[in-house]
């Protein structure tokens, strides 16, 4: 597009009402607001409109869906086996360096109300760290234990980049190399009414939202930073987002499970809580492994229970994936493979007649787990959510700080108590990971010490 074309192509898409403000603009403005447009593929924004119906990745009734294969939590002596060759594959990827973690932090953070980015929510219950550090000490702590780089990947997006970063740099990369923590942008796609009509977010840009977390693979290969880990040697990345405080980032036993399955692309999974909770369901659909959203997923699939009354599709995703890298260049190479999906929402904007008010609007984005169909070997394995899963997504309520925060207390207190310490049972405790990263590191550290038991506790 050039800018004489500009007026025509609007009209073309039947903008009329952007094209009226632009011929009201002074030229240095018109410019402005041309190139802010010109930087998006508006192809592609009417194309998923159009077909908006079919977007959603909604199974038809005819798929056939059943409870996928997944590895469980070790109980027999012979998964305790498989988990201990699955860890000592993990940890040889790791000292081989070719391991990298990847955080998505690019959302909007919209429920939990905190005005800056998530990762710099404060979270841990005794020293308040916030999501960001706790992460960049498991990194750390696994680079000594390893003796390995794991370069520290962050997905932001336009809205908090700059913020993200700053954040970074004010707090010294909580103590790693600032040549190995990676910041990517996500893009951001044009939000658009049911109608579609474009909006004027301000005089010269468009009211826009993040790709979605899916952004992060096509991101990844845009920005250069996929060949730049390739050419590292590292063949595997470790992936998950900003808002639980209990991932164990690159955690071996996960790494190495994916890696003698040879699987593209591995999950973890927890037992779905209760039928309403909000979390997307992986299920063999058509014999492939998929991830289907709880909205998408349809009412009667939710709820479905087995002959024990037990939830039937029961494997939650925790957001918790390894992928291989090869596998997400493939996902670039013919343009990007990931399919949009539609968010309606409400949002309060100037609306295309120049009023203000809530305006029902609709989101494209990917999801990062619409890869998993697309993986020639998948590998899908259950975690407990007490160690793992709780992820801060509400201000109040049901995964909100005040969940991850007990859910915090109660893991690490469980770690103490298995080194043999019993612990009065108001005492808050929190455990930096820089001191131990699971219960049997703690329980070598703690061998023969006694602990001050009068008072909230931080292990550092
Ligand atoms: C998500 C998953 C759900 C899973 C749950 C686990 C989707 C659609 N659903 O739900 O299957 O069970 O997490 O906690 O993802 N993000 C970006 N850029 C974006 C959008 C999101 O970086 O454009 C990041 C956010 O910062 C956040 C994460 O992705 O860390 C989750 O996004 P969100 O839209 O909040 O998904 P959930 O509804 O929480």
């Amino acid at each position: 597009m050039n800018q004489a074309d500009f007026p025509v192509i609007l009209q073309h898409y039947g903008q009329d009402h952007i094209l009226d403000h632009y011929s009201r603009l002074a030229v240095d403005r018109q410019k402005e607001l041309y190139d802010h447009i010109a930087g998006f593929d508006l192809d592609l924004v009417f194309e998923l409109h159009k077909d908006r119906a079919q977007a959603g990745g909604v199974p038809s009734l005819s798929a056939e869906i059943k409870p996928p294969l997944v590895i469980p939590i070790p109980r027999t002596p012979e998964d305790m086996d498989r988990h201990a060759a699955a860890k000592s594959a993990g940890e040889s990827l790791i000292s081989d360096n070719r391991v990298a973690a990847l955080i998505v932090a690019g959302g909007q953070g919209i429920r939990l109300r905190h005005d800056n980015p998530k990762g710099t929510f404060p979270i841990s219950p005794v020293k308040n760290k916030t999501l960001f550090q706790l992460f960049a000490e498991q990194v750390k702590a696994l680079r000594v234990r390893f003796s390995s780089r794991i370069p520290l990947l962050i997905m932001t997006s336009p809205e908090n980049h700059d913020d993200t970063v700053t954040f970074f740099t004010t707090h010294n990369y909580f103590g790693l190399e600032k040549g190995d923590v990676l910041f990517f942008s996500q893009d951001m796609l044009p939000t658009i009414t049911p109608a579609g009509e474009l909006l004027l977010k301000d005089e010269t840009h468009l009211l826009t939202n993040p790709d979605g977390h899916g952004g992060s693979l096509k991101a990844l290969y845009a920005s250069g930073f996929l060949q730049h880990l390739i050419d590292l040697g590292i063949s595997e990345l470790f992936y998950c987002q900003v808002d639980n405080p209990l991932v164990k980032i690159a955690d071996p036993v996960f790494l190495g499970y994916h890696a003698l399955a040879k699987a593209d692309c591995s999950t973890k999974v927890v037992r779905r809580e209760n039928i309403d909770e909000k979390v997307g369901v992986y299920v063999s659909l058509n014999g492939k492994d998929a991830i289907l959203e709880y909205s998408d997923f349809g009412g009667l699939h939710m709820r479905a229970v087995d002959e024990k009354g037990k939830i039937l599709y029961w494997a939650g995703n925790t957001a918790i994936h390894v992928f291989n890298l090869a596998f997400v260049s493939r996902l670039n190479d013919h343009g990007f493979a990931l399919p949009y999906h539609c968010a309606s929402k409400t949002v309060d904007n100037l609306r295309p007649d120049g009023t203000t008010g809530p305006l029902d609007v609709w989101k494209f984005e990917t999801f990062v787990f619409d890869a998993i169909p697309l993986a020639e070997r998948t590998c899908c394995m259950e975690v407990d959510r007490r160690e793992e899963f709780s992820p801060v997504k509400n201000k109040s309520g049901p995964d909100s700080p005040t969940t991850a925060r007990r859910a915090m207390i109660r893991l690490h207190r469980g770690w103490v108590e298995d080194a043999g310490i019993s612990l009065p049972s108001k005492i808050k405790v929190e455990i930096s990971p820089l001191f131990a990263l699971d219960k049997e590191d703690l329980a070598g550290k703690l061998k023969g010490k006694t602990l001050p038991l009068q008072k909230d506790m931080y292990l550092e």
